[in-house]
């Protein structure tokens, strides 16, 4: 009652808005889709959308456009990252994690959404989260409460009880709100639809153990392939995509026979894995920089001598796997994991993928072109293109010499709104 009344006053209040221009410029431009740079760009923005791309003095400015110059930098398309976790810091890993209520996780994702944006990476996909605070912090962003990335929350990842994405090192007298915890084919169905329900807009499940679980073995299966088959069919019916947390060689096939549309780590993945990967046309997003922060600081972090030693187990083998997948012609997207190693520090990732293997365009391609045909939003995000949010960085350099000029974002565009960086 009183929600309506409230909404009523506003609508009242609200006067007709004329449509926004934005007339942005800067000294070069990276179209990620041909590789090419090109001098003294300009993107007519109405409303937040890309309405036309081209040259200073040959593109018309529109009257009463405003000027957002972004100075003598490279811009490009804002990035994606496929695989964070907003509400997780790495620093309060282990069961120090235990002390923090769920209001203090949905808190401090506002501030690591912050560090994201401010990083360069303008749309997120948030898989996995508790009390769905991705969703409340999508809504948050939405309405200006705070600053943030687009975000594509999957609210509570789905796993088999005792599996990743379970909480284990709890006593069985602990009671424990596990709404992700569904067994059965007819189980994770009601579960996909519950989430759905609850705002989720793709389905995130552990195909297999995991490294940061306690009593999970990372190679193993966890859920049968009639499970997967319904879950996935589930989701897509509810028009959800579906990521799959699988390190483990079977369950990395049995998740791509049940037609998921990203495998998560694929640490483990054969050579038969990585055929059927590219049969299916399944992406791989692989978090191939978190192994260094895991080694380095995960003792520190509070992380368990268990979970160490499943690193120790994978951590190259994935890079390895990320090699070779890429070389047999896998499609990969950019996922990080931020989240297990600091939020904003994301762009560290594009080095590790160049160094092992990919063009840095191609790096680039997996975090903006390629990203946003993953999540099935190529009319929104990924390229400076008419149509598209205009959702743009800019970088000192050229990031197509030098991934690395990714690390220190220069200017933050979203929506044609400037989030970071001087005008
Ligand atoms: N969330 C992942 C897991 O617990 C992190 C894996 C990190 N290690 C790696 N080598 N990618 O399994």
């Amino acid at each position: 009652m009183r929600a309506t009344m409230m909404m009523a006053v506003l609508l009242a209040g609200a006067a007709p808005v004329a449509a926004e221009t934005v007339a942005i410029s800067a000294a070069r431009m990276l179209d990620v889709n041909s590789g090419r740079i090109s001098d003294r760009p300009l993107v007519i923005v109405v409303d937040g959308r890309i309405t036309a791309v081209g040259r200073q003095g040959e593109l018309a400015v529109p009257a009463g456009a405003r000027q957002l110059d972004l100075g003598n930098h490279t811009i490009l398309p804002g990035l994606i990252d496929m695989h964070v976790h907003l509400t997780s810091d790495p620093t309060l890993s282990g069961m120090q994690a235990l002390r923090y209520p769920g209001s203090f996780w949905t808190a401090i994702g506002a501030g690591m959404a912050r560090r994201t944006i401010e990083a360069g990476f303008t749309t997120v996909r948030n898989v996995g989260s508790v009390d769905y605070a991705d969703v409340g912090l999508k809504q948050a962003i939405e309405r200006g409460a705070i600053v943030g990335p687009r975000i594509v929350p999957a609210t509570y990842a789905i796993g088999a009880t005792g599996g990743h994405c379970d909480t284990n090192e709890l006593p069985a007298n602990f009671v424990f709100d596990r709404p992700g915890i569904a067994d059965g084919p007819d189980g994770v169905r009601r579960t996909v639809r519950e989430l759905h329900k609850r705002g989720a807009e793709v389905i995130k499940y552990c195909a297999t153990g995991g490294v940061l679980s306690v009593g999970t073995s990372v190679g193993a299966q966890q859920y049968t392939q009639a499970e997967m088959n319904a879950l996935v069919e589930e989701a897509h019916m509810l028009g959800m995509k579906v990521a799959a947390h699988a390190h483990g060689t079977s369950g990395i096939k049995a998740a791509i026979r049940a037609g998921v549309d990203t495998i998560e780590h694929a640490s483990l993945a054969d050579a038969e894995g990585i055929e059927l990967a590219k049969k299916a046309g399944t992406w791989f997003s692989m978090d191939i920089y978190n192994d260094d922060y895991i080694l380095a600081e995960g003792a520190k972090n509070g992380l368990s001598e268990e979970n160490l030693a499943k690193e120790r187990e994978v951590g190259l083998k994935q890079r390895q796997t990320f090699q070779a997948a890429w070389k047999a012609g896998v499609k990969i997207v950019f996922g990080s994991d931020a989240g297990v190693y600091p939020h904003g520090d994301n762009a560290l990732q594009f080095g590790k993928m160049v160094e092992w293997g990919m063009a840095p365009i191609d790096a680039i391609r997996a975090a903006t072109i390629r990203a946003a045909e993953a999540l099935g939003r190529e009319a929104d995000v990924g390229q400076i293109a008419p149509g598209r949010y205009a959702d743009i960085i800019a970088v000192a350099g050229d990031p197509t010499q030098d991934v690395g000029v990714l690390r220190a974002v220069q200017a933050v565009v979203k929506g044609g709104v400037l989030v970071k960086g001087a005008n």
